[in-house]
């Protein structure tokens, strides 16, 4: 293929050269202002408030990081089961030509202890972990939002909250995908907290408000983050955590000394585009990036395979295996831990586990070894006219995070500590394992899955896309962008075809959505390999824009709520 012919002259090139992926798209051609410039803004949200909200600030003259803002304060108020204000995320921006990316993923409390989710037995004990106050890490959303507003906001930051505060007061419509995802929750988040009292407002077809929601969003409008993370808003988090039968940890010191953290993205190159994508202390933009470079590595086996046949199937597990290995050892909070992220993306290191690929069968799970030497989340996508871009994923981890309601302040807190490896070497909500590099530590972030990315031709944006999905998230990323570039199909379709999933664990298993065709032929030649069928849920909700020429297409997943809108 063209694109994989072209990446192997580039990979050749970096490996001869000696350079980082990074450095290698530091001398990626940069694009006049001119050159970039669009002919309409767009945005893809997990819901339509989400897309109006954005779509009224860039009318208003506001870039595509103010609609973020809007954007993910709207989401707080409508879709409460991830958009929030009680827990983090992290947003990758391009910005007058220049790639950023920001760091609002939640921290650890102070009083955080590496054995504080062990019992008696010295077992993880993930109740403590999923629901209630304990599960909670310090939230970074308001941090996160007041920083990117701070550094690239053209309007006012009154401006950019007004769409949700007015939603919050005056109400949103229930929809009934919502309250069917409110029911399958219940049982868990439900369980000690007082998540049913609140939910108990929301019925499908009805008009739902939050008078304490609308004034915590007023305060933060009003005073900035001090509004969140000092006075009203922080008392009542912290009175909140000394309520109900599990007390939680978040103090007064946690909240003020809560910091966003701008970091280094993770850039690289990948059939002609230049990638940007989420650092640690996500494990997704180093993941996504071996998952595209193995793939083209391996052109000689994938040639030729259609799409979610039994055998592509099978190629891209053997792919996704040798990732997860990776990610279980070797991830996790930079600030803590060395990453060796140069090393992880070392195009001749990616090589080399490309080369072990098994083309016929599973390749054995325990010989997968680590190959250095010694659902719930939202995402949306947004581009303005004057080529801007931004790809936000945030988070409370689960549907409606520890299901605990801050009494007063009317939002949702996170269950973000559930990321960390409670015992190394346990599985977490999403199945997957962590080593002694994700370990509990005061003030440390959980290694995430989240892969907030856009691609740019030529110095200009060409794709912004992310989806929720736990450990689902790069492997669904990958999977799209291959539909996309490497099958040609339109965006529409290369978001909406099934996809499927590996993760090293639980040993040769497929995981496949109820979603699209399922044909019995696929299902016998997968176990014919040697592979366990497993199913699931629907995997992400993927909300993407593809630039076409100069005009922005959108592709909200048709898997959920989504809605794609242009704005001219
Ligand atoms: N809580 C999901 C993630 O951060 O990947």
């Amino acid at each position: 293929m063209k694109g994989a012919a072209r990446l192997f002259g580039l990979v050749l090139s970096l490996a001869l050269a000696g350079l980082s992926p990074t450095l290698a798209a530091a001398r990626a051609p940069h694009a006049a202002a001119s050159q970039r410039a669009l002919a309409a803004g767009a945005v893809a949200s997990p819901d339509i408030y989400g897309a109006r909200a954005a779509q009224a600030v860039l009318r208003q003259g506001g870039n595509a990081v103010d609609a973020a803002i809007a954007t993910a304060f709207t989401l707080a108020v409508t879709y409460p089961e991830a958009g929030n204000l009680g827990g983090g995320g992290f947003m990758t921006v391009y910005m007058d030509g220049k790639p950023y990316f920001l760091d609002y993923r939640e921290t650890a409390p102070a009083a955080a202890t590496a054995g504080m989710y062990l019992n008696a037995a010295g077992d993880a004990d993930p109740n403590l972990s999923i629901v209630g106050n304990l599960a909670a890490g310090v939230p970074g959303t308001v941090r996160g939002l007041a920083e990117a507003h701070a550094r690239f906001g053209k309007l006012s930051w009154k401006q950019d909250m007004a769409p949700a505060i007015a939603l919050a007061r005056d109400g949103f419509m229930v929809t009934p995908q919502l309250t069917g995802i409110l029911k399958g929750a219940s049982p868990s988040v439900g369980k000690g907290t007082n998540f049913d009292a609140w939910a108990a407002g929301m019925k499908a077809g009805q008009r739902f408000r939050q008078p304490q929601l609308a004034e915590t969003l007023q305060r933060i409008a009003d005073q900035g983050p001090d509004g969140f993370y000092k006075g009203v808003t922080a008392d009542r988090i912290v009175a909140q955590m000394a309520r109900g039968p599990i007390k939680g940890l978040i103090t007064h010191a946690d909240l003020e000394a809560y910091k966003a953290v701008w970091r280094e993205p993770i850039v690289g190159d990948w059939h002609g585009f230049t990638l940007i994508t989420a650092p640690p202390p996500s494990s997704g933009g180093i993941a996504l990036l071996q998952m595209l470079r193995m793939k083209a590595d391996r052109e000689d086996l994938f040639r030729g395979q259609a799409l979610n046949s039994a055998q592509y199937i099978h190629l891209v597990a053997e792919i996704e295996k040798r990732v997860f290995a990776d990610r279980a050892v070797y991830l996790g909070d930079p600030d803590f831990v060395k990453v060796p992220v140069a090393a992880l993306t070392d195009p001749a290191y990616i090589a080399g586990r490309a080369r072990q690929i098994d083309s016929a069968k599973p390749s054995p799970t325990e010989g997968v070894a680590p190959g250095l030497e010694k659902p719930q989340t939202t995402h949306f996508s947004v581009v303005d006219r004057w080529g801007n871009a931004v790809s936000n994923t945030y988070t409370l981890n689960g549907w409606f995070g520890a299901g605990v309601v801050v009494e007063g302040a009317g939002f949702l807190l996170n269950d973000e500590m559930d990321d960390f490896s409670a015992k190394p070497g346990t599985p977490n909500m999403y199945g997957v394992v962590g080593g002694t590099a994700n370990a509990i530590a005061p003030g440390k972030r959980p290694l995430s899955s989240m892969t907030p990315t856009i691609l740019l031709k030529d110095g200009r944006v060409a794709m912004v896309i992310g989806t929720p999905g736990g450990s689902r998230i790069f492997t669904s990323v990958f999977q799209v962008l291959a539909n996309a570039y490497d099958f040609r199909l339109p965006l529409k379709a290369a978001v909406g075809a099934p996809r499927y999933h590996h993760q090293l664990l639980p040993p040769n298993t497929i995981f496949a959505e109820p979603y699209g065709p399922y044909s019995p032929a696929l299902a016998q030649g997968l176990k014919a390999r040697g592979y366990v069928l497993q199913n699931q849920d629907y995997n992400g909700d993927i909300e993407a824009i593809e630039v076409m020429g100069r005009t922005p297409v959108v592709a909200p997943d048709p898997r959920a709520r989504g809605a794609g809108l242009v704005v001219r």
